[in-house]
């Protein structure tokens, strides 16, 4: 598929699916997106979700600095009903890059700050708060902690070893070591709750370390193997979290397919065989789970599995719309699954204006209680209020999926965000870390 995005109308997205295993959902009416969502135990204002997007710019102990307050409290005002923060690291070595967000006892009052401006931000713009819930995560096979790889690997895998260099003999975290992690997911999850977090997801997508577990075929011990083997530490983990949630909200952000990438969720030739990955959904509601956002692949191999998008690092083997259809499809198998759960759909920043109503489609049809954007986010912060008040996004304030925040965060000290639509603060950033170069 050509780099770009080649659609006049809306009925393009559709027409170029003809045939296509994976269909959008059809359009619907934008007012499903001003409702309230009642979830179990909570509720959202609104169905829409400001996806866990890493801005790369905590200070070195791991707290948010005024570039991160600037983006939530642009979120904030920017009228969606809930935040789903970054991903914030539960250990040192478990951090994706040297300003990846960490909550410690040290700097749990700069988190508190954070929650604070962020209901400032909503107060002053006379708009109802939304929930605020953050992501936690040890980053496995993708830790910079500092500045250089230090891959924390769970298996060997076939495919991630070889396009990560790693040597045979690179070690793979213990089964001891494994044990240690669900305390620090316990102990993240009560600062963030004593600091004023609605909520904590614990995360196992992307193929981050709970995520690659969860396919760890090969992996030897009581880790490895069997589904249970496999799903054991991540569902320690949640029922970790669920200890200290405090009557807050317990979410998890799961990988139904990892593509290429890995062995979750993938049947022959690639296909999708989502028995595993649906007994997990099952599996983390009957541990208390009541918010689920479903995603695919991972942004370091098959990045078009993971975010569609009209100019990546390579050219797609596919339609990008087929890739947004592959994850609505997913949200909505998981969603008929567990229909007590508010599950959270990825992949709407692709189709630009086109999203709201297709957004609105898949909710109808029971594909998902929320929608989020990602890329979105970043550049159109205030997607949710231009929704509500207009029922439309304005094409020229959506993200242009054209990758340049990607590449921005994969520099050494490079902050993502927009630099085509919020350039006061991400073109110098741009230019500081690319030269300028998309
Ligand atoms: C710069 C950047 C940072 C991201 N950070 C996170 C993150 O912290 N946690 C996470 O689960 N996903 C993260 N993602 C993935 C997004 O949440 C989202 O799944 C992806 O961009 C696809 O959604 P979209 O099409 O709306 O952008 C990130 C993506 C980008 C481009």
């Amino acid at each position: 598929m050509p780099y770009g995005f080649p659609f006049q109308k809306m009925q393009d997205l559709y027409d170029s699916l003809a045939g296509a295993e994976f269909q959008l959902p059809q359009p619907g009416c934008v007012d499903t997106l001003k409702k309230p969502v009642q979830g179990k135990g909570f509720t959202l204002k609104n169905p829409m979700v400001v996806q866990p997007m890493e801005g790369c710019d905590s200070d070195e102990g791991g707290a948010p600095t005024d570039w991160t307050l600037r983006r939530y409290r642009r979120f904030a005002k920017g009228g969606a009903g809930l935040i789903w923060v970054e991903a914030v690291s539960v250990l040192p070595e478990g951090r994706a890059n040297p300003a990846q967000l960490m909550i410690t006892e040290e700097n749990k009052e700069a988190f508190r700050n954070m929650i604070n401006e962020i209901h400032k931000a909503a107060d002053e713009s006379g708009i109802e708060r939304p929930k605020v819930i953050a992501q936690l995560t040890h980053s496995g096979r993708w830790s910079r902690p500092v500045d250089a790889k230090m891959p924390i690997r769970a298996w060997t895998s076939p495919v991630l070893d070889p396009h990560q260099n790693l040597p045979q003999d690179w070690p793979i975290i213990s089964d001891e070591e494994l044990e240690e992690i669900p305390a620090m997911f316990a102990k993240s999850t009560k600062l963030l709750r004593e600091v004023g977090f609605d909520g904590v997801d614990v995360k196992a997508c992307h193929l981050y370390l709970m995520s690659e577990m969860l396919g760890a075929v090969d992996r030897e011990g009581p880790n490895g193997g069997s589904y249970e083997n496999r799903t054991r530490i991540y569902l320690k983990c949640v029922e970790a979290a669920r200890e200290e949630i405090a009557g807050g909200i317990l979410a998890a952000r799961i990988n139904l397919y990892d593509g290429q990438a890995g062995n979750w969720g993938v049947g022959e030739n690639l296909s999708l065989n989502l028995e595993e990955p649906l007994r997990l959904v099952k599996d983390l509601e009957a541990r208390g789970v009541t918010l689920l956002n479903i995603t695919m692949g991972t942004p370091y191999f098959n990045p078009h599995v993971n975010r569609p998008y009209a100019r990546g690092g390579y050219e797609q083997p596919e339609n990008p719309v087929l890739g947004v259809a592959r994850l609505l499809y997913g949200c909505k198998r998981a969603q008929e699954t567990a229909p007590e759960l508010v599950c959270v759909a990825t992949g709407m920043s692709y189709l630009r204006q086109y999203a709201p109503e297709i957004a609105a489609g898949l909710i109808e049809q029971g594909g998902a209680k929320a929608i989020g954007w990602g890329r979105g986010s970043f550049a159109y912060p205030d997607f949710a209020r231009d929704i509500i008040a207009n029922s439309k996004m304005e094409p020229n304030k959506c993200c242009v999926t054209c990758g340049v925040c990607t590449k921005i965060m994969r520099q050494p000290t490079g902050r993502p965000g927009c630099p085509v639509r919020d350039t006061e603060w991400y073109h110098p950033e741009f230019l500081r870390v690319l030269g300028g170069k998309k």
